[in-house]
């Protein structure tokens, strides 16, 4: 199955992220009213043994990553192809290793992790069951890859969300310098699969076991799975 979730393209992507940056964690705790550092430490609890070689793929500011280390993790490599997102990476935890490198091209040998993440980042590859395919062939197998993402919900909250995310959060965007990109955030979630069709797609890429559970009445899936 292949899913195409971008309609901008990787460059556009990238540079998107570099303007973002700056506000990048002012507009998490915010949007998520202080909830996404919790959606993370779980994501790290259901993905990384103690003692892993871990990947933060798509790691921005690396809050995944460092949640990954205060779990536990033996070694932590954070990836991402935003240079100005990784800078302030490496400022936060200067002890983990940062990367800038593309998803969907890996620099890094066939199953070389135990455990990868990956927080509300897979939405913006622009190829992505590219990219799952890509995080299976770095993982050993029995490896296991927890991805963290929004997604929509179908309960009562979804006229809230709808509002919140097409009309709050791109205003809290125009308010905060840099933060007009925000813009793209709503289309890229409307275009994103539901959990069930995530789920199905990790399967067909090599993963077994594959559970999600949903955060925030269905806002945020948390989907781990088991390289096979
Ligand atoms: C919404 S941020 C998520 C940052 C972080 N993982 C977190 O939990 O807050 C998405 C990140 O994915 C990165 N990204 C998107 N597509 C990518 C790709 N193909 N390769 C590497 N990084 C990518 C962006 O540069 C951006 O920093």
């Amino acid at each position: 199955m292949t899913v195409e979730t971008g309609r901008l393209p990787a460059e556009g992507v990238q540079r998107m992220f570099d303007r973002i940056a700056p506000v990048y964690d002012a507009m998490n705790r915010v949007m998520t009213v202080g909830l996404d550092q919790r959606w993370r430490k779980a994501t790290v609890r259901a993905t990384v043994r103690s003692g892993d070689h871990v990947l933060d793929a798509c790691c921005g500011t690396g809050d995944l990553a460092r949640a990954a280390w205060a779990g536990g993790a033996g070694h932590v490599i954070g990836i991402d192809f935003s240079e100005r997102m990784l800078e302030r990476a490496r400022r936060k935890v200067p002890e983990l290793e940062w990367r800038q490198a593309d998803l969907l091209a890996l620099p890094f040998e066939d199953a070389s992790f135990d455990s990868a993440v990956v927080g509300f980042g897979i939405r913006n590859v622009e190829n992505l069951e590219g990219g799952i395919r890509e995080l299976r062939r770095v993982l050993r197998p029995g490896g296991r890859l927890g991805i963290l993402e929004i997604t929509t919900p179908r309960g009562p909250l979804a006229p809230f969300y709808r509002l919140w995310f097409d009309r709050v959060v791109p205003l809290l965007g125009r308010v905060l310098p840099g933060g007009s990109a925000y813009t793209y955030l709503p289309a890229s979630v409307r275009r994103f699969p539901g959990p069930e069709e995530l789920a199905t797609l990790l399967g067909s890429c090599g993963f077994e076991a594959v559970r999600f559970r949903l955060f925030a009445g269905g806002i945020v899936a948390l989907h781990v799975g088991e390289a096979n």
